[in-house]
């Protein structure tokens, strides 16, 4: 069975027992500000377990597309961590209880998916009895394991609907105990797999903490596709799973054949995950969501960097997912070319940072190791949260890539959370101070200049990118805007563009981020951010990090997507 054929059984199985099949929520949860991701399938149906708005129907089963990054290290470590997956479920909302739920799991798993009964475990809440004694009708008693709340208690977060559930587990044989004595099912090793979790969501958990009873006794079942077809299927790893064939074949077209498994499972996994989390509306950014999705592109495009692939191949196996998926999530295949360019933008963006980031990162290393070549394991490498945060601000290697890169190396990242915070909030500050002197003096220089230069012309919501023409420099100097002829590596200033995709702040939206260089590289400067000091004129305020930029210089304009945030989602929700 693919994985098709497994997600319609599932539905049918459960639409032929009464339960409404509901489509997929977005990864981004409908109006639940408590998540940052849809986590599970029982996300949006949190109103109905707590009661609070008319049901239409009492029992729904669907097909959840999730995101969870916990353990986005444990990616292509194992042979079962994903970030992006689909959670098969069924819901019961004060209908059937423990009874039902249990009975209807062990017949699809057994009857429907056909795997064999005598491999299958169940694990139950230490306390809960009364799912013991259903479980015991079913399988004799020494294949119901009782675990504490650590395992057996689930709740989605620090509030919110909870209860005790009921694992069901599959026993993948004695080769996937791997190297150690497997004590049995709860161990955490590849041999019991645990296929689905049975949740009996009986309390709602208050932001103090306490368990008040829900007015109603409910059912929440979530069980990974890819999962159940690693037993269906009995594969060795989710990524032997049909999509995630295609996937990595694609990948190993971009990136080699001989890329290591590690670095397959990484791209395949993050780049169908920035696939779906783009088309739910989510762009690269520095915050929030929008860093997450950035971390997982760029984490992907470093793999592919190690093994030598130096330019843009995110956005080609883009396609190939679409392709797979697009039948299940058809708003895969209406903003197919918009995901593929967000992601290249970002890929050009982050390979132009990568290389020199990677080469400071390694300069400290050796400063700090005293070691001319990088041998591994280089051990504990100290920095300071500033420099962390300085090698992040002049390339864009963020701390976590940072990280990974000493962890290639077999060594250890250490420095202070808290001194890279304040940099980066002293960082922020000096940006916005340099920029925001908007007296009296700058709105009559600029209404001057804008007249004197006629203004320039706005491409920004056509494009993200334009050729174009340096036409005014600015600098402060002794407190006030100057013109100037020229900026240098290191300096800071405005610069005004014949015409520019970049958008400018206004009504209470930030003004676009990105950067400007010249077409041969002449030179190159990061926008920090947009403004219309006066109406017809947009100046970017800019930091020059390589080369000498002059007046009458061509330029190539390109806005960082992630800064399109608020175009895009405008996009989206209309
Ligand atoms: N909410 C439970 C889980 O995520 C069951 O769906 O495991």
């Amino acid at each position: 069975m693919n994985t098709n054929e497994i997600r319609k059984k599932f539905l049918e199985f459960y639409g032929k027992n009464g339960h409404a099949i509901a489509p997929s929520d977005s990864l981004i949860p409908s109006g639940d500000q408590t998540l940052l991701f849809t986590s599970a399938g029982m996300v949006q149906f949190k109103k109905h377990f707590l009661g609070q708005i008319k049901l239409d129907f009492t029992r729904a089963a669907s097909c959840q597309k999730c995101l969870r990054t916990s353990d986005i290290e444990r990616v292509g470590l194992t042979a079962r961590h994903l970030t992006f997956f689909e959670m098969l479920g069924n819901f019961s909302f004060g209908d059937y209880f423990k009874q039902e739920a249990i009975a209807w799991g062990w017949e699809f798993l057994t009857r429907e998916a056909g795997l064999d009964p005598k491999r299958l475990y169940a694990s139950i809440y230490e306390k809960d009895d009364e799912a013991f004694e259903i479980w015991r009708k079913i399988v004799p008693a020494d294949r119901i394991i009782r675990l504490g709340e650590d395992s057996n208690f689930w709740t989605m977060g620090p509030t919110g609907p909870c209860g005790p559930c009921s694992e069901i587990l599959f026993d993948r044989g004695e080769k996937y105990s791997q190297d150690h004595k497997c004590p049995g099912p709860g161990c955490d090793c590849d041999r019991y797999l645990e296929v689905w979790n049975l949740v009996f969501t009986q309390f709602d958990r208050g932001a103090d903490g306490k368990l008040t009873s829900l007015p109603q006794k409910n059912i929440d079942t979530g069980m990974g596709l890819e999962r159940l077809n690693i037993v269906i299927n009995e594969l060795e790893s989710t990524f032997e799973t049909d999509y995630f064939q295609d996937i990595i074949r694609e990948t190993k077209k971009q990136i080699g054949e001989g890329s290591s498994v590690k670095s397959l499972r990484i791209v395949s996994d993050h780049i169908r995950a920035s696939t779906f989390l783009i088309s739910d509306g989510v762009l690269p950014s520095n915050e929030g969501r929008g860093y997450i999705l950035r971390r997982l592109l760029r984490r992907a495009l470093r793999q592919g960097w190690t093994h030598g692939k130096k330019e843009p191949f995110l956005n080609k196996i883009v396609p190939v997912i679409v392709a797979d998926m697009k039948v299940q999530y058809p708003e895969l295949s209406e903003r197919e070319s918009s995901i593929c360019a967000i992601v290249e933008t970002e890929e050009k963006n982050a390979l132009a940072t990568i290389e020199s980031g990677t080469r400071m990162l390694e300069d400290e290393i050796r400063k700090s190791t005293g070691q001319g070549v990088l041998k591994a394991p280089i051990g504990k490498i100290k920095l300071s949260g500033e420099k962390v945060f300085n090698i992040y601000d002049t390339y864009g290697l963020d701390k976590e890539i940072q990280r990974e890169i000493v962890l290639d190396l077999k060594g250890e990242l250490d420095f202070s959370e808290t001194d890279y915070e304040k940099a980066r909030a002293h960082a922020a500050q000096t940006a916005r101070k340099g920029w925001k002197g908007s007296g009296e003096k700058e709105i009559i220089f600029h209404s001057q200049l804008s007249k004197k230069s006629g203004g320039n012309i706005f491409r920004g919501y056509e494009t993200l990118e334009t050729q174009s023409k340096v036409l005014v420099l600015v600098q402060e100097k002794d407190g006030k805007p100057t013109e100037v002829a020229e900026l240098k590596a290191g300096e800071e200033g405005e610069l005004i563009l014949s015409e520019t995709p970049f958008y400018a702040e206004s009504g209470g939206q930030v003004g676009d981020k990105g950067f400007i260089s010249h077409p041969d590289d002449k030179f190159r400067v990061e926008v920090l951010d947009t403004q219309k000091p006066v109406e017809g004129l947009i100046a970017h305020f800019v930091r020059v990090t390589q080369g000498t930029v002059k007046t009458g210089d061509a330029a190539r304009a390109v806005v960082d997507a992630a800064s399109r945030a608020h175009i895009m989602r405008h996009h989206t929700a209309t």
